[in-house]
């Protein structure tokens, strides 16, 4: 049943390119507009909506996160992400014309759940994001995208995580088409972009031998931390969980931005510290990565640094280098995160814990 894999997440992990494929199919049609068939949603319902607020827990809220960065580009409305936890108690402000999007991959997420009734109570209109044919949260939401990852088993996210993301994009493409802010050809310039990360996705499995090696070298460290910007910040976030919940050591993610404003305290010698690094572009992001790089290295971290091929600026920084396909910036989370995972899986099967189902931990959580 584990198809050959020591454990489910493993199994899940292989799954990835087939889970973006399969959350791609069928979604768009060769005139470039695209049909979101769970949408229960009017486009005129769609095009009055002026704000987006994304509620969720844990790994799917690194997806919204993630997303966030592409809704506000594409389709220039305003998206908050918020813990689905502490959404209704801080008294939002929501009405009809704002969009609560939930993402779960279990669609049983209590504190998920409270919170789209929560945001139905309160008038807005509520589109979930799920993998879960069925299940209570979509049950209860007005719209709702369907991730096809397929079953998740392990209690650690992944696949789930990945076709989340795309969903998102999916929506937020839907919402650029509705509202005008993308035309149909730049859509499908994207969607194009986006039917590449099968590929991309798999070349991260097939150098994942390099993360089994270096979890073994690093499996005495107490504490390991993420660096990422832009997209790369929440990719960060999520490396920093998935080794917490697997390995149970400290791991933390940072904005690299932020470094110089405390973190950059904690660097010590032989840290292990991985670094996320942007594409290229306008926007000099590669560039102020590279001297966050820079700046932990004199202090003596060791530097695990992920970086788009043919990026050489951060070769002599890096203690070890993951090279990572080139993709658009919005879309290097899909990919970036992979070795991450690995890494997570690889460290906790060294130290010899339970990979899938790790201590304290539940599937879905079915209480507040
Ligand atoms: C982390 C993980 C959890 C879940 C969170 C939300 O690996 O699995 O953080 O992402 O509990 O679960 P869903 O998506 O089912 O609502």
């Amino acid at each position: 049943e584990k198809g050959g894999y020591d454990w489910f997440m493993l199994k899940e992990i292989a799954e990835q390119p087939q889970a973006v494929a399969d959350t791609l199919l069928g979604r768009h049609s060769a005139d470039g507009r695209l049909q979101l068939d769970e949408m229960r949603l009017s486009d005129s319902e769609l095009r009055d909506v002026d704000r987006i607020i994304i509620v969720a827990c844990g790994t799917a809220a690194y997806a919204g996160l993630v997303a966030k960065y592409a809704i506000e580009h594409w389709t220039r409305i305003p998206c908050e992400v918020e813990l689905a936890s502490e959404f209704r108690y801080r008294d939002p402000i929501i009405d009809r014309s704002t969009l609560v999007v939930s993402i779960s991959q279990s669609g049983e997420t209590m504190d998920t759940l409270m919170a789209v009734r929560y945001a139905r109570q309160q008038k807005a209109r509520v589109l979930s994001i799920c993998n879960t044919n069925g299940s209570t949260i979509p049950r209860e939401s007005d719209a709702v995208i369907y991730t096809h990852a397929g079953p998740e088993i392990a209690v650690a996210s992944t696949k789930g995580f990945l076709a989340q993301i795309v969903a998102c994009y999916l929506l937020a493409l839907y919402l650029a088409q509705v509202k005008g802010t993308k035309y149909g050809d730049e859509i499908s310039d994207i969607i194009a972009d986006i039917q590449q990360i099968p590929a991309a996705v798999q070349r991260m499995l097939d150098d994942g031998d390099q993360m089994r090696k270096l979890a073994a070298d690093l499996a005495g460290s107490r504490s390991i931390l993420f660096l990422g910007r832009h997209a790369g910040y929440p990719v960060a976030l999520e490396g920093a969980l998935k080794l917490k919940e697997l390995a149970y050591i400290h791991a933390e993610g940072f904005a690299a931005g932020e470094l110089k404003h405390g973190p950059i305290a904690l660097i010590e010698e032989g840290l292990p510290v991985f670094v996320v690094v942007p594409p290229k572009g306008r926007d000099q992001l590669q560039e102020k990565t590279v001297s966050s790089i820079q700046e932990i290295r004199a202090r003596g971290a060791r530097t695990i640094v992920l970086a788009e091929d043919g990026d050489e600026d951060v070769v002599p920084y890096a203690d070890h280098l993951v090279r990572l396909p080139k993709v658009p910036t919005l879309l290097q989370p899909l990919v970036a995160v992979v070795p991450l995972q690995i890494f997570a899986s690889e460290f906790a099967s060294v130290l010899g814990h339970d990979v899938d189902q790790p201590r304290n931990l539940a599937k879905s959580v079915t209480v507040e």
